[in-house]
Formats: structure tokens, C-alpha cells, sequence
């Protein structure tokens, strides 16, 4: 036969959604925000909606005293009011019965051997497979410690002998760490160590919850299920990159922990590198953890490292000033509580970056982050060259208005839009940018889900694609802390000649400081306006 038809497949013979087997989620520091903001929303949502299934167990574990009872209800205060599905009693009943609490420290034998007891128990009640899913919510300084506690109470079967792999009762055993993933590459490089005497990457899952995002999957989506962009996605096309992500609060009362960690730490070292690394990777050979997170370690191997002296040139940092923001005054960053009244934590970020690759060579990725900016905005800018010879009268900027710009908007109104020009109606040829747009409410009439569902449902199935592997988080770490090490100079310059070094500011509720802008400036370039 020299070719076959297309057929549809009859609905009953088309895959079955992913429903993952029998499991048990112990989420230690399940008495916190994360665990009632994120984690048991997102579970109970994945119950209602079958992906998991109804005897899916969850034991939460942590320091304060609950009773099971007590933590129901802990838990549905929760899924009520975070849940982005409806609530209802009897898919909450059917969640709740699975629900599990244990009180205990995280550095202490007695605890972890209390844990077994009650983890062998649930295995027999509940009929788990004996597969075990640990997940630290918990803050990063006892990240070790429960790791250590773990391995000596034999909770973690030596390889994660899932039914594709070689164990012989087919259970498996999964590490969730959330981020912060150490504070620069020393002491990721050591959490890495330590975790890996205890468990085997493949059992390892880095959650950077941009990953889950429905829009940030869709960037390789649209790269490579699309013939006509990969074409022109380089350098012969390609004028620059912006990238965005901005939000409209300031550190509220998170000031204690944001004062340690700042805006390069707490969204450029992971949810503003991934994004780089998934606008500007090569083609993976197939849509698998290995193949994908190969490519998109290359490329962030070929991010132009900085010298401690080039720093200054290629990133600008900054504190917000007081400020009004969506109608309400915000005090000067280092006013906030929790914060150092010498603070030099900055909380707006600008990173010139080059790519030093055949693809992207002299393509500049400029990425900026702030708080206390003027809207919630994550989105990734393509900006092509312009055409090359203009020959039509514009409104004004003939520079600005004949380049086509990509945009991919990651939140809010998720979608992908593209500016192009077009001739104002009129006796006249002038023109006018217009855009071409697909937004993911519209098309598919709904909200994209939240990132975490989508993101414990892969490790549930054991699907690595969208967590980091070690070698990412790493170089990822390598590239920031040269630019942290700059900055520590710049300090120590500025103490040595007698005046404390004071950041560059920014009024609450602008776009960043006046450096962020002569940072484009200079390229005869602006940044967007979202
Ligand atoms: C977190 C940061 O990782 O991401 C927060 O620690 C930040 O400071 C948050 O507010 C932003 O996430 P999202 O999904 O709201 O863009």
C-alpha cells in the first residue's frame, strides 16, 4: 500500500488522559502557606478531576500539633478558598479520607522512626504500592537534615524502580524540593551533594513552578510544532530579546526572608533562566526529561560569563522608594518590616545577557524583574530586525514602528500576540502597528490551571521534563554568583572609600530605575511597555 489514510480515532480507542496509580505524598512542613496556598489545592483539584485517583494518601507532617481531624479541616480552609476549581462536599469527602497528619521535628530519629510506622500502616490501609513521594515545603535549612533522616530510617528504596525500571516490587520513592535551591553555587553545589548520597537524580524533583505554567510549556510548543518560526529564530532575524516579569506589590511580609535572597536569587537564578533557556535552546531530539534538559543546560552554558568588573556594565540593581501602588502608598524598601534599615538587598533586577552561540551571537536577552512595579506581568519579547528599507510615511518613530515583535505573554491574559505594521485607513499611506493575536482564554474558553497540578501530577507519574536536573540548577547558580561576587566588590570599594554603598532607587509603582533604561538607551532601544 503506498499510503494510508488519516482516520480519527473512535473515542474509546483514544489514549486515556494521564491517571497515575495508588501513591503516598508525605508533605513535610504541611502546617505552611505552601502546603494550604498550592499543594492541597492543586491535589484536591487533581482528585476531582480523576487524574489522581481516589485513594491517592497524603500525610502531612510538621511541628505543629494537629490531630487528622484537625488537619482536615486545616486543609479544607485551604481548598476553599484557594482552589481555582468549585468546591464540592462530595469530591471533598472523597479527598479528605485520604488525608493524614503526623506531629514531629525534622532532625530527630524518633519522629522519622514514628513516620515509618505510620507510612507501613497507610501502605497496608490505603494500599499504596508502597510508592512514596516526599515532598519538602518546608524552609531550606532543614532540607538536609529530613534528606539525612530519611536515608537512616530506610524510607528510600536505593533506585526508583518504577515499572519501567528494574525493582521488583515496581514502588517508588520521589524527592519534591522547592526552591530556594541553595544561596549561590557553593551551597547548591553542597544540597546537591548531600541529597544524592541519600536518593539518585532521577529521584530528585527541583520544582520551579514557572515550568507548570501553561504558557511556558506553549513557548516549545509553539517553536517546534510550528515549521515557520524555528526559520527564523537566530540571529539573522532576531534584533534582541526582552524578557519581563514584574509584579505590583512590594515584599509585604515576606521582608525577613526577601531581605537575604533579592531579586536576582528569588526570580533570576530560576524562573528568569529557565525562561532564557526555552526561548533560546536548540531542538531537543524528542519531548523527554533527558533530551529536553540537555539542550536547555547547553544553553545555559553558553550564557557569556561576567568578570566581577564587568558586572557593573552588564546589570543594574535597585530598592524601590516610597511610592503609590494600585491606589495605596508603599514606604521606601528599606522602611519595610523585616528589612535592614542599610539594606543593599535590591528588589529590581536588569541583566544585559549575552549568548555566546551560533545561534543567538550578538543578539542581546535583556532581562529585568522588580517589585513595587506598576502591573503583575510576566511576558517574553522577540523583537525582529526591521525591514531594511522603509518606504512609507509613519506616525512617528520609523525606527520602532516597522519592527515586528513577538510577544509571549506568560500571565495574566495568557497568550501570544504579534505587532506588525499596517496602513491606517485614509487617502494617505501612513502607518500603524496592529497585532495578530492568540489568547489562550478565548481560544480555548478557559483559564489555564494552576502550575503546581500539572507539575505533582508529572512527578506522581514520574515525568522529569519540567523540574531542573542537577547540572541546571548549577550553571544556572555559576553564571549568578559571578554577578553577586561583582556586586560584593562594588560593596567593598564603596566601604574601603569611607561611604556605605546606597543602591539606585525607583519610586514605588514605576518601571525601575533611570539605569535600566539608559541601559537600552544606549542600544538605541526601549524597553516595552506591557
Ligand atoms: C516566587 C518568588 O518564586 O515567585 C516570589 O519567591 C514571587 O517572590 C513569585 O512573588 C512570583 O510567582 P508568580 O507565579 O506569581 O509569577
Amino acid at each position: 500500500m503506498l499510503y494510508s489514510p488519516v482516520v480519527e480515532a473512535a473515542p474509546e480507542d483514544r489514549p486515556a488522559p494521564r491517571m497515575s496509580g495508588p501513591a503516598l505524598m508525605v508533605i513535610f512542613g504541611a502546617s505552611g502557606d505552601l502546603a494550604q496556598r498550592k499543594l492541597l489545592p492543586a491535589l484536591y483539584n487533581l482528585v476531582q478531576k480523576k487524574l489522581l485517583p481516589d485513594d491517592f494518601t497524603i500525610l502531612g507532617y510538621s511541628r505543629t500539633p494537629y490531630t487528622d481531624e484537625e488537619f482536615r479541616a486545616l486543609a479544607r480552609g485551604g481548598v476553599e478558598k484557594y482552589s481555582d476549581a468549585e468546591f464540592r462536599e462530595a469530591d471533598w469527602q472523597r479527598f479528605a479520607q485520604g488525608i493524614f497528619y503526623l506531629t514531629g521535628n525534622y532532625d530527630d530519629a524518633e519522629g522519622f522512626a514514628r513516620l515509618k510506622a505510620r507510612i507501613e500502616e497507610l501502605d497496608q490501609s490505603r494500599r499504596t504500592g508502597r510508592n512514596r513521594l516526599f515532598y519538602l515545603a518546608t524552609p531550606p535549612s532543614v532540607y538536609e537534615p529530613v534528606a539525612t533522616q530519611l536515608g537512616r530510617a530506610d524510607l528510600v528504596h536505593p533506585v526508583d524502580n518504577s515499572p519501567t525500571g528494574p525493582g521488583d516490587d515496581h514502588s517508588w520513592t520521589r524527592l519534591v524540593v522547592e526552591k530556594p535551591f541553595g544561596h549561590d553555587l557553593a551551597s547548591a553545589h553542597a544540597l546537591n551533594e548531600h541529597l544524592l548520597s541519600i536518593f539518585d537524580e532521577d529521584q530528585i524533583y527541583r520544582i520551579d513552578h514557572y515550568l507548570g505554567k501553561e504558557t511556558v510549556q506553549n513557548i516549545l510548543v509553539f517553536r517546534f510544532a510550528n515549521g515557520i518560526f524555528e526559520p527564523i529564530w537566530n540571529r539573522n532575524y532576531v534584533d534582541h530579546v526582552q524578557i519581563t516579569v514584574s509584579e505590583n506589590i512590594g515584599v509585604e511580609q515576606r521582608g525577613g526572608y526577601y531581605d537575604k535572597s533579592g531579586a536576582l536569587r528569588d526570580m533570576v537564578q530560576n524562573h528568569m533562566l529557565q525562561l532564557v533557556s526555552l526561548v533560546g535552546m536548540e531542538p531537543p531530539v524528542a519531548f523527554d526529561a533527558k533530551a529536553v534538559r540537555d539542550q536547555k543546560v547547553n544553553l545555559l552554558r553558553s550564557i557569556r560569563p561576567l568578570a566581577p568588573e564587568e558586572v557593573s556594565h552588564y546589570v543594574v540593581r535597585a530598592q524601590y522608594s516610597p511610592g503609590d501602588l494600585d491606589g495605596e502608598r508603599l514606604p521606601a524598601y528599606r522602611d519595610e518590616e523585616g528589612v535592614e534599615p542599610d539594606s543593599t538587598t535590591e528588589t529590581f533586577v536588569a541583566w544585559k545577557l549575552e549568548i555566546d552561540n551560533w545561534r543567538w551571537n550578538g543578539v542581546p536577552f535583556y532581562l529585568r524583574t522588580g517589585k513595587a512595579m506598576p502591573q503583575k506581568v510576566s511576558e517574553i519579547a522577540i523583537y525582529f530586525r526591521r525591514a531594511p528599507h522603509l518606504l512609507f510615511d509613519s506616525a512617528d518613530d520609523p525606527e520602532h514602528i516597522s519592527r515586528n515583535v513577538l510577544v509571549i505573554r506568560i500571565q495574566p491574559d495568557e497568550g501570544i500576540s504579534m505587532k506588525i505594521s499596517a496602513k491606517q485607513p485614509g487617502p494617505a499611506v501612513k502607518l500603524q502597528p496592529v497585532n495578530m493575536a492568540f489568547q489562550y482564554g478565548s481560544s480555548f474558553g478557559a483559564t489555564p490551571p494552576d502550575a503546581y497540578q500539572r507539575l505533582l501530577l508529572d512527578v506522581v507519574l514520574g515525568d522529569g521534563t519540567l523540574f531542573t536536573r542537577r547540572d541546571e540548577v548549577e550553571v544556572a547558580w555559576e553564571r549568578v554568583t559571578r554577578v553577586l561576587d561583582g556586586w560584593k566588590r562594588q560593596e567593598e570599594e564603596a566601604r574601603s572609600g569611607g561611604a556605605p554603598l546606597r543602591l539606585p532607587t525607583y519610586d514605588a509603582g514605576t518601571w525601575g530605575p533611570d539605569a535600566a533604561e539608559q541601559m537600552l538607551r544606549v542600544e538605541n532601544q526601549r524597553w516595552r511597555k506591557p
